[in-house]
């Protein structure tokens, strides 16, 4: 799948968006070695805390399958103005599954006007993961 089309399965995944307080609907579909992607979306709760990130539906969705790594490619689509980067939170979660298969991906941040392309391990330097508990 070309970074467009994961783009688009990031949008496609944003149409289900349950997000009635922020109004802000959030895409994630990641692309593993095999080809397999896994696509998420923000589901907020009326105890506004508890609201889960796109990025976590999509990570606990692969991980459920039994997917343990191989992670290459992160989209993330918003409705706003700027392109969406993963917050602090998502960005440790999409770490743990990425370290597992040894991979830094690439993730696509899309906004209207241009996709970012930075590493994961540059929106999270020097990450606390998987190795760090042995
Ligand atoms: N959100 C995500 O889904 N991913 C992020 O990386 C940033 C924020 C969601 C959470 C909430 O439902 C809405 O966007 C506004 O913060």
């Amino acid at each position: 799948m070309t970074d467009d089309s994961l783009i688009a399965a990031a949008r496609r995944a944003a149409e289900n968006s349950y997000s009635p307080y922020s109004g802000f609907s959030v895409g994630a579909a990641l692309r593993f070695a095999d080809g397999r992607v896994v696509t998420g979306t923000n589901i907020e709760n009326a105890s506004y805390g508890l609201s889960l990130c796109a990025e976590a539906v999509a990570v606990a969705k692969a991980m459920a399958d039994g997917v343990r790594g191989g992670l290459e490619t992160i989209a993330v689509t918003g409705p706003g103005r700027e392109p969406v980067t993963p917050c602090g939170r998502c960005r440790q979660l999409l770490t743990e599954l990425a370290q597992l298969g040894g991979s830094d991906p690439d993730v696509l941040c899309v906004g209207p006007q241009e996709v970012r392309r930075v590493r994961l391990s540059q929106l999270l330097p020097d990450a606390f993961g998987p190795a760090n508990l042995v």
